[in-house]
């Protein structure tokens, strides 16, 4: 077993520092080497900031450091495909963002990198480290709701991101709704095997989506390969909160899972009761992205594969392709294949 995982971060944005700041104070094993970022001072404001030794503007610089064991991809999604495999190739382990590629076509290519050069991938679907969701699954497996019939998902948020981030995005179905597909996987146990998609836009001020094909609105209707369907809806709009929930029926009861308060307090006045609403993904998924980490650290310490790998990546990513093109065609699409279990 080796000790110290010597790593790198690439991409330091909203999530990208917060999985550099895990990895510097929080994740037993891991030792945060050098932080990487394009942005003009980004890399090294963040190096600064959290006693790191090393920062470039160039990724090569983690890939090309033997010392280096794993590197952690946290860039926009477009660039996925292309740093995994520069990253496989100079034999370093990934963790990476969510979605494994930007496009399908991607996925097996990058897969192949992985197996060949012998380095582990795990992708950042980070609802099943949830507390919430993994005790679900292990409730569920444990057959407290018989066999699952019906998987149900909404994803709210009510951060609506920017023109040039919508541009690039992949659309709600790759960018959102693909936590959903993942879960949805990891929760019934079964795969998707035809899915029907639809969407809108709701808000005036979004009617800048429809030149990128997109809506702040979509519900994806799943059928699984074991015979259960499900529905998952996905908005950008919601002016409430981050409201994220799931539901198994299953034929001996169902599973619900997650609750929108960030405290445990409730203010009782004689005007009624009211309390607090989680806002947006850092403060909902906290401690799932810290746990996620210590997962993959400790399965590259072990040599295992980590739970959640690049065959569940693109399992999640055909889903997404598939409900994207249900959307735009108005049509049911019928995924090609069940998804193999690899090694990966
Ligand atoms: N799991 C989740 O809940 C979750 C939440 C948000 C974002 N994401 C995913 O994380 C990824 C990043 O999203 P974000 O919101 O942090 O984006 P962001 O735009 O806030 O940050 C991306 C950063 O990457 C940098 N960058 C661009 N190209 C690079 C390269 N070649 N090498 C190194 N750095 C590079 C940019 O300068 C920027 O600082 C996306 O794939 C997104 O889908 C996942």
């Amino acid at each position: 077993m080796k000790e110290v995982i010597r790593c790198a971060v690439l991409g330091l944005g909203r999530l990208g520092y917060w999985h550099a700041e895990n990895l510097a104070y929080q994740v037993k094993g891991a030792e945060l080497v050098t932080v990487i970022d394009p942005l003009a001072g980004r890399a090294e404001e963040v190096a600064k900031e959290l006693g790191v030794s090393n920062w470039s503007q160039d990724p090569d610089v983690a890939f090309h450091d033997d010392t280096i064991d794993a590197v952690v991809i946290v860039t926009p999604t477009s660039t996925h495909a292309d740093l995994i495999t520069r990253a496989a190739k100079n034999g370093k382990h990934v963790f990476v963002e969510k979605p494994l590629t930007q496009e399908l076509s991607d996925a097996d290519k990058v897969i192949n990198t992985l197996q060949q050069e012998n380095v582990f991938c795990q992708v950042g679907f980070m609802r099943r480290f949830d507390p919430a969701y993994a005790e679900a699954k292990k409730s569920i497996a444990a057959g407290d709701i018989g066999k699952p019939l019906y998987f149900k998902a909404a994803s709210r948020d009510g951060n609506v991101p920017h023109e040039e981030f919508i541009k690039h995005s992949g659309g709600i179905f790759l960018d959102v709704a693909i936590h959903d597909y993942d879960i949805a996987r990891f929760l019934m146990g079964q795969d998707v095997s035809s899915v029907q998609s639809t969407g809108s836009i709701l808000l005036e001020s979004n009617q800048f989506m429809e030149k990128y094909n997109d809506v702040d609105q979509g519900l994806t209707y799943l059928t699984f390969d074991g015979g259960a369907t499900g529905d998952v809806e996905t908005m950008r709009i919601a002016p409430y909160a981050y409201d994220i929930r799931g539901e198994v029926v299953g034929t001996e009861g169902a599973i619900q899972i997650g609750s929108m308060r960030s405290t445990d307090v409730k203010l009782l006045t004689n005007k009624g009761s009211t309390h607090d609403l989680i806002q947006d993904f850092p403060s909902r998924f906290q401690n799932a992205y810290l746990l996620e980490m210590i997962h993959f650290i400790s399965s590259v310490q072990q040599g295992k594969t980590p739970n959640c790998t690049a065959a569940d990546g693109k399992a999640a990513l055909e889903i997404a392709s598939a409900a994207t093109e249900s959307f735009l065609s108005g049509k049911k699409v019928e995924l090609k294949k069940v998804i193999e279990k690899t090694v990966i």
